[in-house]
């Protein structure tokens, strides 16, 4: 039987994930949106690529949750972008608002579901959504640290005009100012990049890393990123489906590996049909351990302020 896949906001992101799966026949895919027609519009657009390009997945769009139902894994892109005059704490609640409604249709229509959140910010929207939901931690994981190891790759691949294939990066943490790109584990064909770049450089790239996000909203000034992280989402989705057992850095819940606990985080994790098959421990230098810490005592602030929405 096709699997089912559901993504739950039709906007930039959940279209773009929608198009991918789609185009691989990976799934048949439901879109949900609140906007009334957004979801069946872009459903019935999708769907008609169909015979030009190739594919038979069935795309369908709905304001109605229910018709996620046997969904096997859902995607949350539902949420607001920040705009003008809006404080970071202020979409923190917003988001985790809406993320809390959206997991009460999730647990209602698809409660053997995994959740893979894509809405912002990321770690604390998948401790939210995992506490709303009572899923097991394996079955709720976010997407955003591949994102980022994604664009570490780009920004040394083109530094060193090499094919971006054979970048091995690393990134930690989390999906905000504090994330940890792993320098000590990234290579190029095996040869660790610290040979292969000066200090500078290397900074250069974590800095840009770090504000990856940050550089298209900058151009795109209405709208953030969704190629990457459509992509990212998209390649996450396959590695479930086809219970590939890959190592895939994302969030996932820390039950004292790297000696965090309670808490949604960036970490390397071995990604199957169940979900986040286990959390896999890198050796790391002292200066990235302190770093993991502060991300996370950032992250726990965070989660606490949606604690009693
Ligand atoms: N249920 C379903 N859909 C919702 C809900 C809800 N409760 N609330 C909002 N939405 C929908 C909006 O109607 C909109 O269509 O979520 C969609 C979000 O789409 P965009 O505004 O285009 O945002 P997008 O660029 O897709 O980003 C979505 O992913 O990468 C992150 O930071 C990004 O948090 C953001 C999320």
């Amino acid at each position: 039987m096709t699997p089912k896949v559901a993504i739950i906001g039709a906007g930039n992101v959940g279209a773009e994930v929608a198009r991918r799966l789609a185009e691989k026949e990976l799934a048949d895919v439901v879109l949900v949106d609140i906007i009334e027609g957004i979801p069946q519009g872009k459903a019935l657009d999708m769907l008609q690529a169909g015979p030009v390009v190739g594919y038979n997945s069935q795309i369908h769009g709905t304001n109605d949750f229910s018709e996620i139902q046997d969904s096997q894994i859902v995607v949350v892109t539902a949420g607001l972008a920040r705009k003008p005059g809006m404080s970071r704490d202020d979409l923190l609640k917003k988001n985790a608002q809406i993320t809390k409604s959206v997991i009460e249709n999730i647990k209602k229509f698809a409660p053997e579901s995994i959740i893979l959140m894509v809405t912002n910010p990321l770690d604390t929207m998948t401790y939210v959504a995992w506490k709303a939901s009572g899923f097991p931690e394996k079955r709720v994981l976010g997407m955003a640290p591949l994102l980022d190891l994604a664009r570490m790759a780009t920004f040394i691949a083109l530094e060193l005009k090499v094919p971006v294939t054979s970048v091995s990066a690393m990134v930690l943490g989390t999906h905000g100012d504090l994330m940890i790109p792993v320098v000590s584990q990234t290579a190029v064909s095996g040869k660790p990049i610290t040979e292969l770049l000066s200090k500078e450089k290397i900074d250069q790239i974590v800095e840009r890393t770090r504000g990856g996000g940050a550089e298209i909203v900058s151009y795109l000034k209405t709208g953030s990123a969704y190629y990457a992280p459509s992509a990212c989402a998209a390649y996450m989705v396959e590695s479930m489906l086809k219970d590939k057992q890959e190592i895939i850095v994302a969030s996932v819940f820390a039950d004292g590996e790297y000696g965090l606990k309670d808490l949604y985080i960036g970490l390397p994790a071995k990604i199957g049909k169940n979900g986040v098959e286990g959390i896999v421990e890198i050796a790391l230098t002292d200066k990235e351990k302190v770093a993991l810490e502060q991300s996370a005592t950032a992250i726990k602030e965070n989660n606490k302020k949606c604690e009693k929405l």
